[in-house]
């Protein structure tokens, strides 16, 4: 029987890239987007789906979702800044908690047994040790990460109360851009470094600016973990795979467990696209640790998912594919 998948915010950066490999299995999709944020290019370039527009945080939209009755539900439309969330923690409660949480009510009332949630490193805060594995303390240095924890501890007596079955995957820093060119449509005002870098180089903003270079690693910038996009990717469909045949749950990181800092990835960005990318050091982020990385052995030994395409030429080769189109 042809599986069927439910993606909450389908029109989005990670969603999009998952429904690009699940239309690619045959998997039947569901998109819920409101498209605050999502970008319908996202979706018309895609063969075949179906979309109902509506917020997760609407119990009608949810239920008409819902009614599809997928084999599985994967959950991206939440809120990711984890900046953002420190000044507006309103906006991260209604996103990320209300709308998750009645998500999963309506899942569990619906009797779909399946739920694969976006996790986030930012549960663990500041390493106490790296590479971080799944056994360090969860100490949520900002409200976004906090969402993210009580979502999973959610799962879990969701899990022993009602035998829902859901994998909780922590993604590191996901980057990149689908290496098949499927997936083209840019992030609308974006926060993280990649994209960043990739208007920088495209002309669509004048400078980068460094978040401090007196941090204790070799170059005084941060270290941080980047995983391609097509790496996340291929890691929910195995997830899917195991929660529908093993019928176990799994938590697990999902990164390169490679560290790269923000002037190795800036060094590389103006190696790859041949533009100047001004670069200025301003002072620190409030909030950011020096370096981390991830340990992916659990992924490993649970999934049998390790990082294939998250080196730096291809993170930003995919992303400079995308933004070298766009005319400033
Ligand atoms: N940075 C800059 N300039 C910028 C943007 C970022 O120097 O304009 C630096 C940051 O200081 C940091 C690095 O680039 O050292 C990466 O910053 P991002 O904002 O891209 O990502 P974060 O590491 O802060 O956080 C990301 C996600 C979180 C997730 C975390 C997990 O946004 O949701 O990765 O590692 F929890």
């Amino acid at each position: 029987k042809r599986k069927t998948a439910g993606i909450t915010g389908g029109a989005g950066y990670i969603g999009s890239h998952i429904i690009a490999d699940l239309l690619e299995r045959d998997v039947e999709v569901f998109v819920l987007d409101n498209f605050s944020t999502g970008n319908r290019r996202n979706l018309f370039e895609h063969a075949h789906y179906h979309l109902i527009e509506g917020d997760v945080r609407d119990p009608n939209a949810v239920q008409a979702f819902l009614a599809h009755r997928p084999d599985v539900v994967f959950h991206f439309a939440a809120s990711k800044a984890a900046g953002e969330s420190m000044v507006d923690p309103v906006k991260y409660s209604d996103n990320n908690l209300r709308g998750t949480l009645l998500l999963i009510e309506e899942l569990v009332k619906a009797g779909i047994g399946s739920f694969v949630f976006s996790s986030s490193a930012a549960v663990y805060g500041d390493p106490q040790y790296i590479p971080l594995d799944e056994k360090h303390p969860r100490i949520p240095a900002n409200f976004y990460g906090y969402t993210k924890m009580v979502i999973e501890d959610t799962l879990e007596w969701y899990s022993r109360l009602t035998g829902l079955r859901y994998a909780s995957l922590r993604y590191f820093n996901a980057a990149g851009y689908d290496v098949k060119g499927r997936v083209r449509g840019l992030e609308n005002q974006p926060q993280n470094l990649l994209p960043i870098v990739m208007e920088v180089a495209a002309g669509m903003r004048s400078e980068l600016q460094i978040f401090g270079d007196d941090y204790d690693t070799p170059d005084g910038t941060c270290i941080r973990d980047y995983i391609h996009v097509n790496d996340l990717a291929t890691a929910h469909i195995l997830a899917m795979e195991h929660l529908l045949e093993k019928r176990e749950n799994v938590t697990v990181n999902l990164g390169s467990e490679k560290g790269l800092s923000v002037k190795e990835i800036v060094e590389q960005a103006r190696i790859i696209t041949g533009r100047p990318i001004p670069a200025r050091v301003v002072g620190r982020r409030p909030g950011d640790p020096a370096a981390l990385y991830a340990s992916a052995a659990k992924a490993a030994a649970e999934l049998n998912w390790r990082a294939e395409v998250s080196d730096a030429s291809k993170l930003i080769e995919s992303m400079w594919s995308v933004y070298r189109e766009i005319k400033p």
